[in-house]
């Protein structure tokens, strides 16, 4: 059932053009210009009439969620929180009616998002549910939700299950800009061709950085410490990347918004230390130019991932990974499929069990 592949965590990282275009299937119909999602438009009042929306989640789809409050936040207007699950249920939150709450689970068993959500159920907010897997317990007490159709995830370290979260979020953000007035027309019109064109852009990812990326992880095998920098969407994408490695490689990795590298861990940069920049050329590109620069005057080894036929960065990167250009929101997608590959790759080669990580389980139910 592995298809061929080595583990599950390679083939569902293959399977993402394959999951992104399920999870957008007969929702995102780009010739009608619609959007369409029952669980939303069932509810639009509550959305459209919420104060703000609060996202909770742990691990990996919490990092989903910080991509989704940049996402609706800039094109629905609607002020969103993300909460970790485990610190929004032990610290009395404030939560009313007129407040949405999110969950975003891969598995819907993860013990501690579900008892955030029963807090806010309680508390009288409306519960919204992102999970992948149907009829689970998170699925089975939200009001209401849209399941990643990713397909199953056996990999303990979750791949294709994320790029699915993203997906919805994307959905989600353009549908209630486009209801509620704050995504114009044209706009909205460009954003849905563009997400339509993710799954073809993550195969060619695929296949142009499948071999370089084994030959960058040989250079890493002995690494200690690894940091991951990016900045707008693409922080959470910097989070994600440093969690994949430390999970399946045992290599200690940290994600850091780019520009507060200089305020403490560019401390750590010598030239034993290995950085993952994710650098597309739409998003504070200039800044993250100066960023490098600051690295590589202290000797850090970088690994960039940049837009095809990027110059900038590239030059001063002792690795580049390139990735075709998408619209800026979108780029988390695209950016963190080679840096699943250089995790996995990594652990590999360090002779790791990559689909059964020590410690980790699948679906987490115990708090
Ligand atoms: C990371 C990973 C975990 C999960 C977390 C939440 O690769 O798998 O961090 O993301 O345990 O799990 P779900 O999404 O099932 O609630």
């Amino acid at each position: 059932e592995k298809s061929g592949y080595e583990h599950f965590m390679l083939k569902e990282i293959f399977e993402q053009p394959k999951s992104v275009h399920d999870t957008m299937r007969g929702r995102l119909l780009v010739e009608e210009g619609v959007i369409k999602m029952a669980g939303i438009w069932d509810h639009i009042e509550k959305f459209k009439n919420a104060n703000r929306i609060i996202i909770i989640a742990c691990g990996t789809s919490w990092h989903a969620g910080l991509i989704g409050e940049y996402l609706i936040e800039e094109y629905a207007r609607i002020p969103v929180e993300v909460e970790y699950a485990s610190e929004f249920r032990y610290r009395n939150p404030i939560i009313t009616d007129k407040d949405v709450v999110i969950a975003i689970s891969q598995s819907g068993e993860t013990a501690d998002t579900m008892a955030a959500l029963k807090l806010a159920k309680e508390r009288g907010a409306f519960i919204y549910g992102i999970c992948n897997v149907v009829d689970s317990s998170i699925a089975r007490i939200t009001d209401a939700g849209s399941y990643t159709h990713a397909g199953p995830e056996i990999g303990v370290a979750s791949t294709k299950a994320f790029t699915a979260q993203l997906t919805i979020l994307s959905l989600i953000a353009l549908k209630l800009g486009k209801h509620n007035g704050n995504l114009g027309n044209a706009d909205f019109m460009s954003l849905i061709a563009e997400l339509d064109a993710i799954p073809k852009k993550i195969e060619d990812v695929l296949s142009s950085t499948h071999e370089l990326v084994q030959d960058i992880a040989k250079d890493f095998i002995n690494a200690t410490n690894f940091l991951y920098l990016g900045r707008g969407y693409n922080y959470p994408a910097a989070l994600e990347g440093a969690l994949k490695l430390k999970e399946i490689s045992y290599i200690h990795a940290e994600g850091y918004p780019a520009a507060e590298m200089k305020h403490g861990p560019i401390a750590l940069i010598d030239e034993n230390m290995p950085i993952v920049i994710i650098a597309p050329k739409k998003g504070h590109y200039d800044k993250i130019v100066s960023n490098v620069q600051e690295i590589k005057a202290r000797k850090g080894k970088v690994i960039a991932v940049v837009n095809s036929g990027d110059t900038q960065v590239s030059q001063m990167s002792d690795y580049v990974i390139e990735i075709p250009e998408t619209s800026e929101c979108f780029s988390p997608i695209v950016a963190s499929v080679p840096l699943q590959l250089l995790a996995y790759y990594i652990a590999v080669y360090r002779g790791a069990n990559v689909d059964q990580p020590r410690n980790l389980a699948k679906s987490v139910t115990v708090e």
